[in-house]
Parts: structure tokens; sequence; C-alpha cells
């Protein structure tokens, strides 16, 4: 009978049980999707659809992730990867590895602390966190949390007075960069939005009383926070967000379709530091961008919010890098998911990736330990990448290590695509 109890105990072994709740449910997460899943279950219908909806069929934002499933390694073998160092530079300044934080708009709809959550987490991690100009939490407030290297996107206010003092503010704040987001002259066609009535912030009608009932952690924080606005230009000339307003009456109202090259070259006479060109989606404009005097692009369709039917930017790293590759550092926005993802795109000659749905689902489901959570588990996944195939450094991963899996393409140049 002892020897029973002993081999019983042998293998009996009871995990501690974790009595936080936020700490359960992340540290049963094991990936982007299990974040995403949990953030499902937790925000309302509405705030999970504005995050993880798209353009008309969402066909891009599907592909954008798919793309990298098409890229396969090379790995190489017996190249002692004892040491690994992902630690790389973008805009001439260390990031801890290749990724920056994308800026995403209403971020307090996801979890109270919004922004500053997110900016906190990003300098912790050693990543630039980039500001929304839709941000609920203001240019200065980010600042105040945040030792970290901040940049601020730009969207082109018709008031343009408007966007010189923005620049101002984030100057004297410290902000490094400015992020132009050039592919939203009018705003994309987001269809579960325009099928929930979707407003920011959400206007309390009985569809979003009962939603908030089935999602009561959510509303409880929701309601206890103080009101949400567009934090950086409230009280100002233009509306602030505090009355309900659709995105797209208030993107196609406020902001300049008539926006073109000779306006970057404006911002670039009023921000004396360098500046990111993003929403980039073909050679040509890469060319274009390199021209104006830019420090960066990031290839980007804004995850597929856009233009359904954009190609995924991972697409577009190969023949950017070797079109401008010596001009402008490359960012590849859209449709990481994985460590791995990450890698690909730079194997592929981009410098760094952007991100933003990973971080949102992730403050979704777990609010700033949250973020902290997926910004790790995509930093160890850089490193067991980058470990498997050989790489030890940044520099040493290179188009050599990928291949694109599309029979076409299987004896073309690394980082070309099929025409
Ligand atoms: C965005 N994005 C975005 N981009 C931008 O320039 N200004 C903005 O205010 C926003 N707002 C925003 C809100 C939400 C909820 C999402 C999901 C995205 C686009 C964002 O910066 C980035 O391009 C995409 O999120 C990249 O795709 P993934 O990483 O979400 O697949």
């Amino acid at each position: 009978m002892a020897s029973i109890v002993r081999t019983v105990q042998s293998v009996l072994r009871f995990r501690r049980f974790e009595t936080d709740l936020a700490e359960r449910r992340l540290s049963r997460a094991a990936s982007v999707s299990d974040l995403r899943r949990i953030a499902r279950r937790r925000l309302p219908r509405g705030v999970f659809d504005y995050i993880d909806g798209a353009a008309e069929e969402e066909l891009t934002a599907a592909r954008n992730a798919a793309a990298y499933r098409n890229v396969e390694f090379r790995p190489r073998v017996l190249r002692n990867v004892d040491r690994i160092d992902t630690s790389t530079s973008l805009l001439g300044q260390p990031l801890a590895f290749p990724l920056v934080l994308a800026p995403t708009g209403f971020t307090r709809m996801v979890d109270p602390e919004g922004e500053l959550a997110v900016a906190r987490a990003a300098a912790r991690a050693g990543l630039p966190y980039t500001l929304s100009t839709l941000s609920t939490r203001s240019i200065e407030e980010v600042a105040a949390v945040s030792g970290g290297r901040k940049w601020f996107q730009v969207y082109a206010w018709r008031n343009r007075a408007l966007v010189k003092e923005m620049l101002e503010r984030a100057a004297a704040a410290a902000y490094e960069a400015i992020v132009i987001t050039v592919d939203t002259p009018v705003l994309g066609r987001r269809e579960r939005d325009i099928r929930r009535g979707f407003t920011l912030p959400p206007k309390m009608g009985l569809d979003t009383i009962v939603d908030g009932a089935l999602h009561l952690a959510w509303t409880w924080n929701f309601v206890r926070s103080e009101p949400i606005a567009f934090s950086n230009v409230i009280g100002g000339s233009v509306a602030d967000g505090t009355d309900p307003v659709s995105l797209a009456d208030f993107i196609n109202t406020q902001f300049d379709a008539g926006l073109s090259w000779d306006d970057i070259a404006w911002l670039r006479s009023v921000w004396g530091g360098p500046i990111v060109l993003k929403g980039i989606q073909t050679v040509e404009d890469a060319h274009l961008a390199a021209d104006a005097g830019v420090q960066a692009v990031a290839l980007s369709n804004h995850g597929g919010r856009q233009l359904d039917g954009a190609p995924p930017p991972l697409q577009l790293v190969g023949p950017v890098a070797e079109a401008v590759g010596g001009r402008v550092e490359i960012i590849c926005d859209g449709g990481i998911r994985r460590g791995s993802d990450i890698v690909k795109a730079v194997a592929l000659g981009a410098r760094a990736c952007m991100a933003g749905r990973a971080y949102l689902y992730a403050l979704g489901a777990g609010g700033e330990r949250g973020v902290d959570h997926v910004l790790l588990q995509l930093h160890e996944g850089v490193r067991r990448t980058m470990a498997l195939t050989g790489a030890t450094h940044i520099d040493n991963v290179t188009p050599d290590l990928v291949r694109w899996r599309d029979q076409r393409n299987h004896d073309r140049h690394p980082g070309q695509i099929g025409g």
C-alpha cells in the first residue's frame, strides 16, 4: 500500500493555484491567438470588433498575417548559438529587438489606463511606443509616465495650425520621431462597426446595455474611469470626441483628403527630428518617400483597415529593400503574431516591424500585465527563432535565412516575390 502511495505521489504534482485572476488568465495564454480569444470573451462585442475588424471583406487583414506562413526558414546548424543578441537600432537609437508598437486610437476603450499602460510596458521592454493622434491619453500624459522611446503619429487635420501645435507639444515632451500616416485620406469601410452602429465613445442603447451586462468586469472599469475623449484636442477648436461620433464621420470631416507630397515637405520644415511615412504600399511610393528625405517608411495597409485588396506588407519588404534599402529604413507593419514573423520580415530586409492588434488583444486580456506578457513572448520568440536558424546577431538575419514557399518563387533570389 505504502509503495502505491509513493508511486502516486511521484507522478501527481499539483501546480500552485494562482489566485490572481489576471495572472491566471495570462499564464495560460501561449500565443497571440490565445490572447485574442480571452479578449473576445472579456470585451463587449462592439469594442472587440472595433479592434479585430478590418475593411470590407477583411481580405487584406487576413492576408497580412497569412503572408508569414508562406515564408519558410533555411535553418543553419552547428553555429554555436549559446549567446543570442536580439538588439538592433532604428533611427539611430537602440531597441531590444526589432519591434515598434504601432499607433492605435482610443486605447482606453480596451482598458481604463489605455495608452499609459501600453507606453509603460513598451518602455520596460526597451521598445519605442507610437502614440496615435486620436489617443485617449494626451501627448504630455504619456510622456509623464514613460521615459522610454516615444514616437508621435500625425494625421493631417484640415486645421494645419493644429498639426503644427501638436508637433510643438510632441517636441517639448521629448518625442523622438513623428509617424505620418498616409493611407487614410478617407476612412476605410469597416463593416463590423457599421453593423453595430459603433461610435466613439460607445453610445448607450439597449444593445450596449445588454452587451455591458454580459461583460461586467469591463463595464465596471469603464463607468468608474473618467470620460473618454480625444485627449490631444480636448477643449480646442475641433470636435474632441466627448459627444459620440462615428469614426468615419470624424475622419472624413476633420482630416484633409487633399494631403500630398508637398505637405510632406511642409511637415519636414516644421518638425526637426526624424520622420517615418506609414502606409507606403508600392515600390514607386517608397522611391518618392526616399526622395522626400524621410528617414524611414512603414510598409503598411493599416492592418487591413483601409483599402481591402491592398498587398500584404511582407511581400513588399524584399522589393522595397532592393529599391531604396540604402536610403531609408524599412519597417514592416501588419500581421505580426509571433516572434518568428519578426525574424522573417527582418531576413527579407526590414529593419524592424510594427504591431498593433497583438498588444491590444493582450491589453484586453490582462491589462498592462497582458502587454508585458505579449512583448516578452514576442521577444522570446525572436530569440528562439534566431537560435533555431543559427543566427546569433540581428546582422546575421539575412535573406539567405528564408525563402518563399510558393513553388514559382523557389528559384528566385531570396527576398524577391513572383510577378
Ligand atoms: C489602428 N491603426 C492606426 N494607425 C494609425 O496610423 N493611427 C491610428 O490612430 C490607428 N488606430 C488603430 C486602431 C486600431 C484598433 C487598430 C487595430 C489599428 C493601424 C495600426 O497602427 C497598424 O498599422 C496595424 O494595427 C497593424 O496591423 P496589426 O499589427 O494590427 O495586424
